[in-house]
């Protein structure tokens, strides 16, 4: 089990931790970044471990980037939460305070109602589906670009989170019957409140780093996540009864400062995001075979891998849509990525 920084200590961290002349929570001098002859040290935040797809793509990001400017860049990857939950990380990049965070579309969902089009159970159906969703700028440039004004905010691309499940500390779930009275951890957004309501259980959100705890205490019964954060996280220790209810194909987003990007020099910003586009590559790639280990170390601990009336909890979430697309934008987003899944087959 790990614990992580309370957010006092996450921002002291951001002070302490800030090199170049972040001696403030100003965060770096734009007008400075990239020069020749010294390293602008960028902070990216993650909450994830460093055995996650996540930081691996990212680290080799880092590395590339700094080898190929000759070390005029570097990006420092924070994992474990150590600079602060999703939803404290995400007001560190607006107020300047760090640079960049990787965050769950739930996160950004607070900020502008429209993520919740890619945050919906029914919207993805596949891991291909979604990453060439992603990819597409023109289709993604009105929502990634949303936040730049008001929140100096860049969305510049996204991680999937693959399938997501729901799992249980005492009982398995094999129908919404079986999450009756059961408390499951959700992240913090409305949408997926309601998602766990309507399947059965009774919702409580909570930051990703306090998961583990309050299933081992009692105080939740279960939660929904990738195979992966179920082992990287140790859900599995506390959890053991995984049912694939594969309700949704979640989707995490890069996210940096609007105006640190417009600081940098054109050759700068286009190789930052060419190496970018590799990590995206390159996580997607890893999500298949860590899944695939991640199932396997689950299974040789003990975890019970339950099947589960996938119909019925179709049907349960079928409300979601109407209930949650609720402008033009929404809906026409929603049908453009919908039209965008060729195959239509699950992943
Ligand atoms: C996944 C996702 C994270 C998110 C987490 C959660 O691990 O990649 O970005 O924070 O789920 O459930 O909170």
């Amino acid at each position: 089990m790990r614990t992580r920084a309370p957010a006092v200590i996450g921002l002291l961290a951001v002070a302490s931790l800030g090199l170049g002349s972040c001696a403030d929570l100003g965060g770096l001098d734009l007008s400075a970044v990239g020069d020749e002859g010294k390293t602008t040290y960028i902070k990216l935040a993650l909450n994830q471990a460093e055995t996650h797809p996540s930081y691996i793509a990212l680290n080799n990001l880092s590395e590339r980037f700094e080898e190929e400017t000759d070390g005029r860049w570097k990006i420092e990857v924070f994992p474990n939460e150590q600079l602060g939950s999703q939803q404290e990380v995400l007001q560190f990049v607006k107020s300047g305070a760090i640079e960049m965070a990787i965050v769950s579309g739930t996160q950004l969902e607070n900020m502008n109602k429209d993520f919740q089009v890619l945050n919906m159970p029914t919207t993805f159906t596949s891991i291909d589906h979604q990453m060439s969703v992603i990819r597409d700028q023109d289709l993604m440039e009105p929502l990634f670009q949303s936040l730049a004004d008001s929140d100096n905010i860049s969305v510049i691309g996204g991680f999937t989170q693959g399938t997501r499940n729901l799992y249980t500390s005492d009982t398995p779930v094999v129908t919404p019957a079986d999450l009756a009275g059961k408390k499951i951890r959700v992240q913090e957004s409305a949408m997926h409140i309601r998602m766990i309501q309507l399947m059965g259980g009774s919702a409580t959100p909570l930051s990703y780093g306090e998961v583990y705890t309050a299933m081992q205490s009692g105080v939740l019964d279960g939660a929904e996540n990738n195979e992966v954060s179920y082992v990287t996280q140790n859900h599995f220790e506390v959890a053991p009864f995984h049912s694939d209810t594969a309700h949704l194909v979640g989707l995490d987003y890069m996210v940096m400062r609007e105006d640190l990007l417009q600081a940098m020099d054109d050759a700068d910003r286009e190789l930052f995001l060419k190496e970018w586009d590799r990590a995206m590559t390159e996580h997607t790639e890893l999500w298949t075979t860590e899944t695939d280990a991640a199932i396997e170390r689950a299974k040789a601990a003990g975890t019970e891998f339950v099947q589960v009336d996938r119909d019925a909890f179709d049907a349960a979430l079928a409300p979601i849509r109407d209930e949650f697309l609720t402008n033009d934008f929404q809906r026409n987003l929603y049908d453009a990525v919908r039209a965008a899944d060729t195959e239509g087959a699950a992943s």
